[in-house]
């Protein structure tokens, strides 16, 4: 038998950062997958191999392991799964797909979720949804120290969702226009998402009385967002975007080459553009038009630009059997 799982990246369209202190953020699935697959193995040691990481792991019966530390996390959802009372069977997992690491698109919320489904499946645990979400969660709070689990949430359960921390997502009804296309473009920056998040609340902790002013703001920008996402009006969400982007650079996570990002994609006719993630380095995301010119447009600027469309399937797995 085979196992294999699938989960989507992600883009946040509004309120990152300001999520993690209880602010309303809204965020979408994108079709840029992390895929699992898992088999058994005759004996130990188990073995995870990453294609987009090019590296390995091997971890023994008593989940110690031995490799690449980058791959570490994964040892502490096997325990997620065994303490839910599995017996851990030895097994090969192999990690692929197209979703670039580290830049703010949900790689690590993506691989956890899909590691983790595909391997309840290999022990025939069932999980649902919601379980598999807090499972997600706790890995990435090894991974980023403190997740406000919106990453979790858009990748287990995939479409358009506005996320309060603590709550349960709420599914968002997209209406796209025609004629217009979701660009994400990637900086050559990489970026830790636990250093930017822990930065920014120092910042906000020190200086709260105008702080409190900034968080308000991105609470209105996503509940506005939120209206506009449901009637199709991407104008206003264009320009949501543009302050959104003020308010990232107002908390000290946007630099040079990002805003030169932003403002080519709006010179280039686009409506509006933003960091989407932690910042520092990783993605802007636009809505625009004419994308004849874009990919050569950005092409000193960018490392990768893709253009896709939101609300992305969330986790699937499924088994084969030989
Ligand atoms: O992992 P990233 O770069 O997509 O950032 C996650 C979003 C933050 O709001 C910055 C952190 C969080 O946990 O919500």
């Amino acid at each position: 038998m085979k196992v294999i799982s699938s989960s989507p990246g992600k883009v946040i369209l509004f309120g990152e950062h300001f999520v993690v202190k209880g602010r309303l953020a809204v965020a979408s699935a994108v079709n840029l997958r992390t895929n699992v697959s898992i088999e058994p193995k005759t004996s130990w040691p188990s073995i995870i191999k990453s294609e987009q990481l090019n590296t390995f792991i091997e971890i023994d019966r008593n989940l110690n392991f031995k490799g690449d530390k980058r791959l570490s996390y994964l040892i502490k959802a096997i325990e997620l799964v065994k303490n839910r009372g599995n017996s851990i069977r030895p097994f090969l997992a192999k990690i692929y797909g197209e979703l670039p690491v580290a830049v703010g698109l949900g790689s690590s919320a993506s691989s956890s979720a899909a590691f983790l489904s595909a391997l309840l499946a290999f022990h025939n645990d069932n999980v649902g949804k919601d379980d598999l979400f807090i499972l997600t969660n706790e890995v990435e709070k090894l991974i980023h120290g403190k997740p406000s689990g919106i990453d979790s949430a858009v990748v287990v359960y995939g479409g358009t969702i506005a996320f309060r921390k603590g709550e349960k997502p709420r599914f968002i009804n997209l209406r796209w226009k025609k004629g217009y296309s979701f660009v994400i473009a990637c900086s050559r920056m990489k970026k830790s998402t636990g250093e930017v998040v822990k930065s920014v609340l120092d910042l906000a902790e020190r200086h709260w009385n105008i702080f409190k002013y900034i968080y308000d703001i991105a609470e209105e920008i996503s509940k506005r967002a939120i209206e506009a996402i449901e009637r199709g009006d991407l104008e206003s969400l264009g320009i949501y975007m543009n302050i959104a982007q003020g308010l990232l650079y107002s908390i000290n996570v946007s630099n040079l080459e990002l805003e030169k990002l932003a403002f080519l994609l709006r010179s280039l006719g686009c409506l509006g553009a933003k960091i989407t993630g932690a910042g520092r380095g990783g993605c802007v995301i636009s809505i625009c038009k004419d994308l004849d010119s874009i990919p050569n447009a950005l092409k000193n600027l960018s490392s990768k630009v893709f253009i896709t469309t939101l609300g992305a399937l969330g986790t699937t797995v499924k088994t084969l059997f030989d």
